[in-house]
């Protein structure tokens, strides 16, 4: 395995198994504060949505951070995947991970940009794509969302901040003050962005994007985060 250097490479944020007793929380102390993100239970879920089948699932990852998501699903065994940031560090984090991880991964690739990357893939390209901590960053997130939207055949996954003080009955993106700076890792880079006030929101905009059947699978006022799943396609989750 390759020296990680903290200096170089930066604080992790996504806590990766590496190999027998590493992992990349060992490796730095956390990026944010004193929590590092561990994306084991998602790709458990996502094993139990899919199946044997999802080793033919080609997967994309929006602001995939160090790409957790991705390693830990294809300790699964996925066909390929594709995750992007806009910042440069965590990419480099991911392809550190790439390089020294146990298991191949050469199926996955990870590039620094954003959703315009989208347009080097065909339509429906993604089995499934990953909207995850990246909803509340933008200026213009449903736009983004349609990007993803279009190149994805089945299953969209947002998992957000929301504002549980908003009245979720009158579903609404409501104005979040947004730190763009871009020393601050896990921000936007936009100076605006907006916060979901539940989940029906979101199923308006999934349905109205082609991802009619949705459910919630998870919302927790404490620590204002909801995740939904929404499909192109009836039965599947
Ligand atoms: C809260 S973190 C979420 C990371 C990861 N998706 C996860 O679920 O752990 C937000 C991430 O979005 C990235 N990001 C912010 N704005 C972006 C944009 N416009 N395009 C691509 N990545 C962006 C940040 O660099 C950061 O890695």
């Amino acid at each position: 395995m390759e020296e990680y250097n903290v200096d170089s490479l930066g604080k992790w944020h996504h806590d990766i198994a590496i190999a027998d007793g590493v992992r990349t929380s060992h490796l730095s102390a956390p990026y944010n504060g004193n929590a590092f993100v561990c994306k084991e239970k998602i790709a458990n879920d996502i094993k139990n949505i899919y199946g044997d089948s999802l080793k033919d699932k080609k997967v994309l990852d929006v602001a995939c951070n160090a790409g957790g998501h991705l390693f830990e699903l294809n300790r699964f065994g996925i066909k390929s995947g594709f995750g992007f940031d806009v910042r440069s560090l965590w990419i480099q984090q991911a392809n550190w991970v790439q390089r020294n991880i146990d298991i191949p991964c050469d199926n996955l690739l990870f590039a620094q940009g954003s959703f315009d990357l989208l347009k080097h893939f065909a339509d429906r390209h993604f089995h499934l794509s990953l909207f995850n901590g990246i909803f509340y960053h933008l200026a213009n997130p449903i736009n983004e969302l349609e990007k993803v939207a279009n190149k994805t055949s089945e299953i969209i996954i947002v998992n957000t901040a929301y504002d549980p003080n908003s009245n979720c009955n009158n579903p609404a993106l409501v104005y979040k003050n947004e730190s763009s700076a871009l020393e601050h890792g896990l921000s936007g880079v936009e100076g605006l962005s907006w916060h979901p006030n539940g989940e029906q929101v979101l199923f308006k905009i999934l349905a109205h994007l082609g991802f009619p059947y949705n459910k919630l699978s998870f919302k927790n006022p404490d620590n204002r985060r909801l995740e939904v799943i929404a499909s192109r396609v009836p039965d599947l989750i």
